[in-house]
């Protein structure tokens, strides 16, 4: 697409500290426009860090509620990681606008966005509960968002990937979703193909993310309704882990990752010397062994009903030889999720360190060093995304161009 003047030029939206951006750049894109907001919060260290990074891209600090598609330039590829939220649909507008998503729900932005400026492609990212929710209507809200990018004439395929089945050295598991509405990469894809071969094989994700079908399992397939209202009011369908919807018609697998490459683990991120205030106080052991501990505890729920609460047990210290758990938001808050791990040079219980939670995501060291609060450095880290998974989705679409 030469003289194509939107050719390479990203846009990303709730930019974090700008994982999309470390991977596309690897892979050759360039950003134009980022987007990042934190609602209700004075200091923006997100942004901040973003923009001390990233000087090539207009940075906008702003509630993309408010961005006008306007001011937004033309652009190939559409990206950003967005929340799981309840995408129902509270009614269709009669001016024939479109439809009426709840305020503050951000997929909703995104389709704005996408219905404004057609780009191309579009590459998202989302946990891996958004297949299944809501709990009362499994899969509505997945269903709503299909219908949405159908109705736009885009081809959509999803794989929910957990980076250390590829290698990288966090068990992160987030819901991929890639569109595109180019006519000839949807007909290379997906064309004439059978569904297996889309998504064991050949497919945008397959191709890069090698996978098998788990044991007894069979493609399922449905038709999206094209009317996104009556999606929202009573679709409901178990999507599995992999799946693609080509003109409505929607196909889903439940597949294993396969790979026999390089893995690394948490002990390969670890640093070698690391200052003592990371270091659990001996005090304080036994609180964190209670914490990470199986217990049956009686609670009392708002309502004042008295129920039992049971938890399993958490590996006290996090092992060292295999990838290590999901990183979260409340990393720095000492909590039962928090890593814990025996520091490999004194053989001392510690937590993890800002540069240690950067390189489980794949991030240079200190990337988050630019003025925030170290417990912010670890929020920022739960947020973000492997940058290596970009990367390999950003080639993955330079070479179907
Ligand atoms: C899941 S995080 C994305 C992290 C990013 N991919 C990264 O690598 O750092 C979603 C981001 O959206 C931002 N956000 C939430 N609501 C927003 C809004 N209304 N407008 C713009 N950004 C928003 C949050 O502050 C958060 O940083």
């Amino acid at each position: 697409m030469t003289g194509n003047p939107s050719e390479n030029k990203v846009v990303e939206l709730f930019a974090g500290v700008g994982g999309f951006h470390l991977g596309l750049e690897k892979s050759g894109w360039k950003i134009v426009l980022a987007d990042q907001w934190e609602p209700g919060k004075k200091r923006q260290w997100a942004f901040e860090c973003y923009d001390s990074h990233f000087k090539d891209s207009l940075n906008l600090n702003e509630d993309i509620s408010s961005v006008d598609a306007s001011r937004i330039p033309d652009h190939e590829l559409l990206v950003g990681g967005f929340p799981c939220q309840d995408y129902s649909v509270a009614s269709t507008l009669a001016n024939s606008k479109g439809i009426q998503g709840k305020k503050g729900v951000l997929w909703w932005e995104i389709y704005r966005i996408a219905t404004e400026k057609r780009p191309r492609f579009i590459l998202l990212e989302n946990v891996d509960r958004l297949l299944k929710s809501p709990a009362k209507q499994r899969g509505r809200d997945f269903g709503i968002i299909l219908a949405c990018l159908t109705s736009l004439g885009y081809s959509i395929e999803w794989r929910m990937i957990n980076a250390a089945d590829y290698g990288f050295p966090q068990r992160r598991r987030r819901t991929f979703i890639f569109a595109t509405m180019d006519g000839s990469v949807q007909e290379k894809l997906y064309g004439d193909r059978k569904a297996d071969e889309v998504l064991m094989g050949c497919g945008f994700f397959a191709a890069v993310f090698p996978c098998e079908r788990h044991i007894g399992a069979r493609i399922s397939d449905v038709v999206i309704p094209d009317d996104v209202k009556s999606v929202s009011d009573s679709f409901r369908f178990p999507f599995e882990n992999s799946g693609y919807c080509y003109e409505g018609n929607c196909h889903t697998l439940r597949v294993e990752a396969v790979y026999n490459g390089k893995s690394m683990t948490l002990g390969d991120i670890i640093q070698s010397s690391v200052p003592e205030k990371y270091y659990l106080k001996p005090d304080d052991e036994a609180k964190w062994q209670y914490m990470k501990g199986a217990k049956k505890v009686s609670r009392v729920s708002a309502a004042g009903f008295e129920y039992s609460f049971a938890e399993g047990a958490i590996a006290f210290p996090d092992p060292l030889d295999k990838p290590s758990r999901t990183m979260l938001t409340s990393e720095a808050s000492k909590n039962r999720s928090s890593h814990v791990v025996t520091d490999p040079s004194t053989g001392r219980l510690r937590l993890l360190t800002p540069v240690e939670c950067e390189r489980l995501n794949g991030f240079p060291d200190e990337w988050t060093n630019t003025g925030m609060p170290e417990s912010f450095r670890y929020f920022c880290m739960g947020n973000a995304l492997v940058v290596g998974l970009v990367e390999f989705m950003g080639k993955r679409i330079q070479e179907l161009k």
